[in-house]
């Protein structure tokens, strides 16, 4: 028998609830003629008994998930760049106030965020480890450092900027397994009066929307508002704002900043009020929700078998990181789904993570319309769905996972 390993937060005892197994990295796409090894690991969940943090079991080596050839672009979608645009001028409008305002984000990826910032001529620095990504958004003329965000960034860029009055991550913090030495460099950066703002998926949504796919190898933490704010205290700091965002399929921004500083906001009680009525921590929540996972692999595989066994075509949308779980959880291969359409050109002409299903440009979908589309990236379902309103004019039909299996 191996040992459970402690709570990454408080040391406390951790309750598995879910084991997919064998599972890749879920950004690292294989090319098709050779060479490079798949590196797998156990992708396990569990809920901290004592600070009710939700997390991995293992963490993959973050040099094989963040690497030169990550090939997430977070630009690619025009919803999310609205959605930062609004980011940034909100923090513009309320944080960064006073023109010598510094501003740090974490995971800035290709700029999406801080172009915005870098517009409006604020001071700011993105800590990318990277390369590729990094490289793009500084060609735009924004300031990058191509590095980990942990506590020894964090005190170079204090001693080299100066302390900074918002530091901002999305879609990142809850990918960092090492939360002591962010902790530690956010104290380091933070400016006395400043506040550290981060906004990743919302447990509570994944739960009740049985989006088991949001579970892989980089997302390591399942934040909900009590986890939050038991970690932010334990490492001395006060969660004081909480607010609902309506994109990834649910996420919440949270505002944490110094104790004392900040009057916290009614936002906070109110959430956890409501995650409490919902039972969120209660292992008979986390059962059920095994219970789900499994009634969605087994619906999504008998409809794909029949449609296969019909003669139906069948082609994924979005080679997203979160469909390397669906399909290795779930045993969908090019046997099931011929291809996948993807706009990233880092994915096209590779095979998708331990599924090997051949990922081609967004072209290939109308040449000629397959009968079914798997919405692999149904968090992008409205601009997507826009985007190729023609493929259900000429009869297709799209297939979706979450909350359940069903078609449209
Ligand atoms: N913020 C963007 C967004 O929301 O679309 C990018 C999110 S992307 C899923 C996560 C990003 O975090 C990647 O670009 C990755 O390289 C970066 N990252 C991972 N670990 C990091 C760390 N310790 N410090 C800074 N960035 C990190
Ligand atoms: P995400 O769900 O992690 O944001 O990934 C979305 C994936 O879907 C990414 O690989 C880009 C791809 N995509 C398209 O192919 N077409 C689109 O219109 C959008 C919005 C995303
Ligand atoms: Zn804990």
């Amino acid at each position: 028998m191996t040992a459970t390993p402690d709570c990454r937060i408080c040391g406390g005892t951790l309750h598995e609830f879910f084991d997919f197994g064998r599972q890749p990295v879920a950004d690292a796409f294989v090319d098709p003629a050779g060479g490079t090894e798949e590196f797998f690991h156990r992708l396990a969940v569990a809920m901290c008994t004592s600070c009710t943090m939700v997390q991995l079991l293992e963490d993959v080596p973050r040099e094989r998930m963040f690497r030169t050839d990550y090939p997430y672009l977070s630009s690619l979608s025009t919803v999310m760049q609205e959605h930062f645009r609004g980011t940034a001028r909100r923090l513009l409008d309320t944080e960064l106030r006073d023109p010598g305002d510094f501003l740090v984000e974490f995971g800035s990826n290709d700029g999406i965020m801080l172009d915005t910032i870098r517009r409006a001529g604020r001071s700011h620095l993105g800590v990318e480890p990277s390369t590729g990504v990094a490289e793009a958004a500084a060609a735009q003329g924004i300031r990058v450092r191509n590095a980990f965000f942990e506590e020894e960034t964090a005190a170079a860029v204090a001693a080299d900027d100066g302390p900074a009055k918002v530091i901002y991550a999305a879609n990142t913090f809850s990918h960092i397994s090492y939360v002591d030495s962010v902790f530690r460099g956010v104290d380091a950066l933070l400016a006395p009066d400043g506040v550290f703002v981060f906004e990743d998926p919302y447990m509570s949504d994944i739960l009740e929307r049985t989006s088991f796919d949001q579970i892989y190898d980089e997302h390591f933490y399942f934040f909900t508002v009590r986890s939050v704010q038991a970690m932010a205290a334990h490492h001395g700091f006060e969660l004081v704002d909480a607010e609902w965002l309506p994109v990834h399929g649910g996420e919440i921004r949270y505002t944490v900043a110094r104790p004392g500083v900040r009057t916290p906001s009614p936002a906070v009680g109110r959430f956890l009020e409501r995650e409490k009525a919902a039972r969120v921590t209660e292992p008979g929540t986390l059962t059920r929700f095994g219970a789900n996972v499994d009634k969605v692999r087994d619906d999504l595989r008998a409809l794909l078998e029949r449609c296969r066994d019909e003669g139906r075509t069948v082609v994924g949308y979005g080679a997203t990181a979160k469909s390397a779980t669906l399909t290795n959880y779930c045993g969908i291969g090019p046997d099931l789904v011929s291809f996948i359409v993807d706009s990233t050109p880092a994915k096209q002409g590779r095979l998708s993570p331990g599924s090997h299903i051949p990922v081609r440009a967004p072209e290939a979908f109308a040449d000629p319309y397959p009968d079914y589309a798997l919405l692999f990236a149904w968090n992008h379902a409205e601009e997507i769905m826009r985007k190729e309103a023609d493929f259900g004019r000429q009869g297709g039909r799209w297939i979706f996972y979450v909350p359940d299996v069903h078609t449209a």
